[in-house]
């Protein structure tokens, strides 16, 4: 068992807090800050109890200088503070004396946020290589660290692995929350067990494929990784995308779980991403340079028998190309099913978490991870680096 925030005596501490803001921004405005609302019980009870708040966070990559810009924190830092209802201090800089000088003068219950973590991969990568000297500066402001960060902790990072290995650690709530809701996923013991995996490539898929495989019943395919699987069963998809080099994976997966695996039986087309001659037809029906967009509404009846004899039900991935409203009936009709169905209901984060909460389905799931790539790696099996890191309860 690892330790967490309520282990520890915060008060007048200067408590490192490992945030996951890497939000949504367009234009420098925030289009879903459910990371950042997940994400204040913790930062609440750090305040409630007399900390002094260090919080850290990355926000997209950064490889050059045009990437400083459009990656800076400060619209997060006002955001946190219309949540909170209190001024959130915001710092420019990553190190040095005006980061230092910010923290010396801050009270108890004072909330500061760090400029992006990843402001240090500029030159060097230092943030993401897990950078010694970086991780042992950072833990050098603080007294407690806390791993708040579920959607990084697939990542062995300074800000998280490396501040750890230098400071007493705990995990906060958020991270403790998906670690619960997420092992009921691992356990094996609801059944029927049915996975929905929807996405693009079936190559970020594989490990969670053949671990789930093993412990699912059912797994419905869909998303542009299952015009791969359809090719690898000898359906002519005509110009949809196929991953061909996950097609000798997706024969080996399509033997070994023939009655596991559910593809699609019918299918959403055009001739290139618009709606534009779009058209529905049978999978085995496509026309010249069709490409495949989404599921069509057969598919959407067989699913739902599927999905209605469930106990337990993971979903990773949209099953259409769901930016464009035209491709996303098949993620909303499946989303209307769901709805009403008693199950455990579990989103596994990135796309699917932005498509469920933005069309007002998030009340009708029992979880919505807020890690897209951590929450598929725990599905696979993985350890992740940033719950590895953090120290044990004492027997
Ligand atoms: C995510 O959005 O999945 C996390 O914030 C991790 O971001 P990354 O994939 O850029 O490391």
């Amino acid at each position: 068992m690892k330790k967490t925030i309520e282990d520890f005596n915060l008060k007048s501490k200067k408590v490192i807090i490992r945030v996951d803001f890497n939000v949504p921004m367009k234009d420098g405005n925030i289009t879903d800050d459910n990371r950042i609302k997940e994400s204040l019980k913790t930062i609440q009870y750090a305040i409630e109890n007399g900390a002094r708040v260090i919080l850290l966070s990355h926000l997209g990559r950064v490889k050059e200088e045009s990437d400083l810009e459009k990656n800076d924190l400060s619209p997060v830092a006002i955001r946190l503070g219309e949540l909170l209802k209190k001024e959130v201090l915001f710092v420019e800089s990553t190190r040095g004396p005006i980061v230092e000088v910010a923290i010396q003068n801050m009270k108890d219950g004072d909330v500061l946020l760090i400029q992006n973590t990843r402001y240090e991969d500029l030159y060097g990568k230092l943030e993401s290589s897990n950078d010694e000297e970086l991780g042992s500066y950072w833990a050098s402001l603080g007294d407690i660290f806390i791993n708040d960060a579920f959607g990084t902790c697939h990542r062995a990072h300074a800000s998280n692995v490396g501040i750890a290995s230098h400071l007493p650690s705990g995990l906060g709530f958020l991270v403790e929350k998906e670690l619960n809701q997420l092992t009921v996923a691992l356990q094996n013991e609801l059944h029927p067990y049915t996975v929905i995996l929807g996405g693009a490539k079936v190559s970020d898929k594989v490990g969670v494929i053949e671990s789930l495989g093993k412990k699912a019943d059912y797994i419905l395919i869909g998303g542009a990784m299952a015009y791969t699987f359809l090719k690898a069963k000898g359906i002519d998809v005509k110009s949809s995308l196929v991953d061909t080099e996950s097609i000798p994976f997706c024969e080996d997966m399509l033997e070994k779980y023939k009655d596991k695996i559910i593809l699609p039986i019918d299918s959403v087309n055009a001739k290139e991403i618009s709606e534009e001659n779009m058209h529905t037809c049978e999978i085995e029906s496509f026309k010249e340079n069709d490409i495949g967009l989404d599921i069509g509404p057969k598919t959407v009846s067989l699913f739902k028998e599927y999905l209605q004899k469930s106990k337990l039900i993971v979903w990773n991935g949209t099953l259409g190309y769901a930016e464009l409203e035209a491709f996303s009936h098949g993620t909303k009709a499946i989303l209307d099913i769901l709805k009403d169905i008693e199950a455990i209901k579990i989103i596994g984060g990135g796309d699917t978490a932005a498509s469920v909460i933005s069309l007002g389905y998030k009340d009708y799931m029992t979880h919505i991870s807020t890690g897209g790539g951590a929450s598929l790696e725990l599905l696979e099996g993985k350890q992740l680096p940033g719950i590895v890191a953090i120290e044990d309860k004492d027997e």
